[in-house]
């Protein structure tokens, strides 16, 4: 039976280095324990926070309900000809999923190196990077739902995947807690450095035909190179999410900033870069406080050791401001805010 513990800080549980508390939390190591733990509380009026790596959140007070941290391990997989399909535990750090399947030559995984967080929230908000996102190797999930207790399998096209958007956090937002992922990986590699970076960084190390082992060396050195580490400075990655806009709002944007950092997104909207506007603000490396951006990556806020949650929540709000009034363009908070 899990052990519940009562007033627990949660700064070692979240990478941005948040000192709030948690009434209760109870840490999942086997998806059994979850029909164990909502036995014993009342799940419809006890608050819940389900909690992986909790790279992707911001604690702006302390969380007066349960926090469940989900540990439950494990990785194994089936070949079948040139395809392998990998089954990792939700609460597997998502690097570690990467190593492995770089290690056993499985490609897929190898431009999603160094994500922080674990594999059960891979899913939820469609982790990507380098020109992948996690919809590209997803194959399935399972997940148990908070009313019932049942197990349920979700198919790729259950989940809804969009930019950084699931179904888990938008319908069934609160509904269930996912206990493993199912990855369909391949081992004939199809390497995806189409991203400029990667190509940039490759062709620096006079790497001609390079190996999924090469790729995850060189994502490494570039997340390395241009975001902080969580394990000696806070921060929860990209804190905003790259605004996407419609060609007409585009157009207006571009005719007064021609220089404006963009890319072609679905439905024929434009993606613009976070980051870029942030830093047209004067944010990059500003600090205020014990908060501030980070200094290679505007879009990446930081800890710089003592900040309240709150703090960084004001922070953010600034940026929304500065980044709407020059542009006219509405800036949304990648980061869970709770
Ligand atoms: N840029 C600036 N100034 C900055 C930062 C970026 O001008 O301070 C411009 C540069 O032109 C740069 C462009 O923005 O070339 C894009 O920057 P970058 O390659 O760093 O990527 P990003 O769009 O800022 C996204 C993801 C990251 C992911 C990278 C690489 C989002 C919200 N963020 O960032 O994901 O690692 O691409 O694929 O989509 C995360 O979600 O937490 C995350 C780190």
């Amino acid at each position: 039976m899990p052990v519940f513990q009562e007033s627990i800080s949660l700064k070692p549980f979240n990478t941005f280095r948040i000192d709030s508390k948690a009434d209760r939390f109870v840490e999942i190591k086997r998806e059994s324990d979850l029909k164990a733990v909502f036995d014993g509380v009342d799940r419809y009026t006890q608050e819940i926070l389900v909690l992986g790596g909790g790279s992707n959140m911001l604690f702006t007070k302390d969380f007066k309900g349960l926090v469940i941290k989900i540990s439950i391990p494990g990785i194994s997989y089936v070949e079948n000809g040139d395809e392998v399909i990998v089954t990792a535990g939700a609460g597997v750090v998502w690097n570690d999923l990467v190593t492995f399947c770089v290690h056993h030559d499985f490609a897929g995984l190898e431009n999603l190196t160094l994500i922080p967080g674990t594999v059960g929230a891979s899913p939820i908000q469609n982790i990507g990077a380098y020109g992948v996102e996690l919809k590209d190797v997803f194959s399935s999930c399972t997940a148990f739902e908070i009313a019932t207790g049942d197990i349920k399998k979700f198919t790729y096209s259950d989940c809804n995947f969009g930019y950084r958007e699931s179904v888990f956090k938008n319908k069934l937002k609160g509904k269930y807690i996912i206990t493993s992922v199912n990855f369909t990986l391949n081992k004939k590699a199809t390497i995806r450095t189409q991203y400029g970076a990667i190509a940039a960084e490759l062709e620096r190390r006079n790497i001609k035909q390079p190996s999924i082992a090469d790729v995850s060396m060189v994502v490494a050195a570039i997340r390395v190179s241009k975001l902080p580490d969580p394990s000696t400075i806070g921060n929860a990655g990209s804190f905003f999410k790259n605004p996407v806009i419609d060609k007409k709002q585009f157009e207006v944007l571009f005719a007064k900033f021609p220089e404006v950092v963009h890319y072609p997104a679905p439905a024929e909207k434009i993606k613009l870069a976070a980051g870029w506007l942030i830093e047209q603000c004067g944010f990059k490396g500003k600090v205020v406080g014990q908060t501030g951006t980070w200094k290679n990556q505007a879009l990446v806020l930081v800890n710089h050791g003592y900040a309240s949650g709150q703090e960084v929540y004001d922070f953010s709000e600034q940026i929304i401001r500065a980044v709407h009034a020059k542009f006219n363009v509405a800036l949304n908070r990648e980061v869970n805010i709770f």
